[in-house]
């Protein structure tokens, strides 16, 4: 038995999907314990390409279990048609996906608070997903929200509904923003909890039997370190714990039985959004762009891109307790030349090797970077450690150095048998 937790070490999409995919063949279970259908994960089998958003990654391989903890917030409609899409392309979901009835909802009036506090923010925005993420986890701190457990309890849901829609009617009234139907939420909803019911359980007493049982269960992290809600670089971040800790609070497993903690990262940098990105470069941008890649799985957006910063995923060491890294995308640096990483930030005078918490001071900090020499070779064929390029080795080395944490895994295209295990 033994569980493993799976981090994004830096601004997300750092390829958790295609990691998770990989590590599931040796697992039993895999969790998602925290975000919603913000996340986009990637995975390709072959040619199929399949993004996931709430359902976790492990659901592509048969005989797997998958559970949604917790922790994460469900847009019960998005759910079924997930699930709808799935299945049309064969994959199976349907005893061995678990929903915890305890996971918060996410209601259209949640979107449309996320999109009106957009507007209402300017040119001050967080460039959010618009899926009413930080509306529905306020909901959630605030007690005022309703849960899975509601929704497949028709009596009661349609009570709660009714004030709920009543309450946010009003605010959304005070932003000049569309009212919203209690009676089409309502039948739209009842339909979803419908089609839910079946799958939704006591998932913390699920994930105890497994556990006695001796199963190897992954917590697949979404988002990444610098989107965390308390770690991140607030208030360009996203509504929830993003790092280790979130794997426990997120699925009702306890700290004490998480036995290692892998952090996923580019061998380079991206972020979607706004916010602070230190080593952002257009030289870099321009060349993943103009291969058609780092475009958002879930909102077709272009990330920003930069090189790689050894002093945010050296930090989030710190804060996931990071043992082991998949390094993924090392492909996408294969023609660069030099390559630089960023391994210190210059403040005034003052040398910082953590990530400041205050995002005026993070953005007065100048990256220092040393360069390494490119290999300028195509490393999506290689498939052993060995026969990388002399100088990607030391790159990914380097990097993992500079990151604190043992490299055990470089990502060298999206498919599953490009993964050079070392
Ligand atoms: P996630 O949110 O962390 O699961 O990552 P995303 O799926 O949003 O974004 C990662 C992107 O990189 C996806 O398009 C993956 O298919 C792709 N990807 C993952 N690993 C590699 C890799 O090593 N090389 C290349 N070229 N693409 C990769
Ligand atoms: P995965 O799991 C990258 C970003 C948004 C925005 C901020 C807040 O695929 O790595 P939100 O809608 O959560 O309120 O948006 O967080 N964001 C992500 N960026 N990958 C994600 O998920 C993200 N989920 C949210 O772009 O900057
Ligand atoms: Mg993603």
């Amino acid at each position: 038995m033994s569980n493993t937790i799976l981090v994004g070490a830096q601004w997300g999409d750092e390829g958790k999907g295609k990691i998770i995919d990989v590590l599931t063949e040796n697992a039993d279970v895999v969790v998602r314990t925290q975000g919603g259908n913000n996340a986009g994960h990637t995975v390709f089998i072959g040619p199929q390409k399949y993004v996931l958003h709430l359902i976790p990654s492990g659901i592509l391989r048969r005989s797997k279990s998958c559970v949604i903890g917790s922790g994460v917030v469900i847009d019960p409609v998005s759910l079924v048609a997930e699930i709808d899409g799935l299945l049309k392309l064969k994959v199976q979901v349907a005893e061995n996906l678990f929903i915890s009835e305890t996971a918060h909802l996410v209601f259209p009036y949640h979107r449309e608070l996320d999109e009106q506090r957009e507007l209402l923010k300017g040119e001050h925005k967080i460039g959010t997903t618009k899926r009413g993420i930080g509306p529905a986890y306020g909901d959630k701190a605030a007690r005022t929200g309703l849960r899975m457990i509601d929704l497949i309890n028709p009596a009661r849901f349609e009570a709660q509904l009714k004030l709920k829609i009543r309450e946010n009617n009003e605010v959304l009234k005070a932003f000049g923003a569309k009212q919203i139907s209690f009676k089409q939420v309502h039948a739209a909803y009842r339909v979803a909890g419908d089609r839910l019911k079946p799958f939704v359980t006591n998932t913390v007493v699920f994930l105890d039997k497994a556990m006695r049982r001796g199963a190897d269960i992954l917590f697949e992290g979404a988002q990444g370190t610098f989107l965390d809600i308390d770690h991140g670089t607030y208030p360009f971040v996203t509504s929830s714990n993003t790092t280790a800790g979130g794997a426990c609070t997120g699925s009702g497993v306890p700290p004490n039985r998480m036995d290692r903690v892998v952090g996923v990262m580019k061998a380079y940098t991206t972020r979607v959004g706004e916010g602070p990105l230190l080593t952002e470069s257009a030289e870099i941008a321009d060349l993943l762009h103009a291969m058609g890649r780092e475009f958002g799985a879930t909102t077709g957006r272009a990330r920003r891109c930069g090189w790689f910063d050894s002093v945010a995923t050296r930090h989030a060491t710190m804060v996931n307790g990071i043992d082991e890294l998949a390094v993924t995308n090392l492909d996408g640096l294969d023609t660069l030349e030099p390559i630089k990483v960023c391994i210190g930030y210059r403040l005034g005078q003052a040398r910082l090797d953590y990530v400041p918490n205050d995002v005026e001071t993070l953005l007065k900090c100048q990256p220092i970077y040393a360069e390494f020499p490119g290999w300028r070779t195509p490393t999506d064929r290689v498939r052993e450690w060995k026969k990388l390029p002399p100088k990607a080795r030391a790159y990914l080395k380097a990097i993992a150095e500079l990151t604190d944490a043992k490299l055990t895994i470089a990502s060298v295209g999206p498919a599953r048998d490009q993964t050079i295990f070392l």
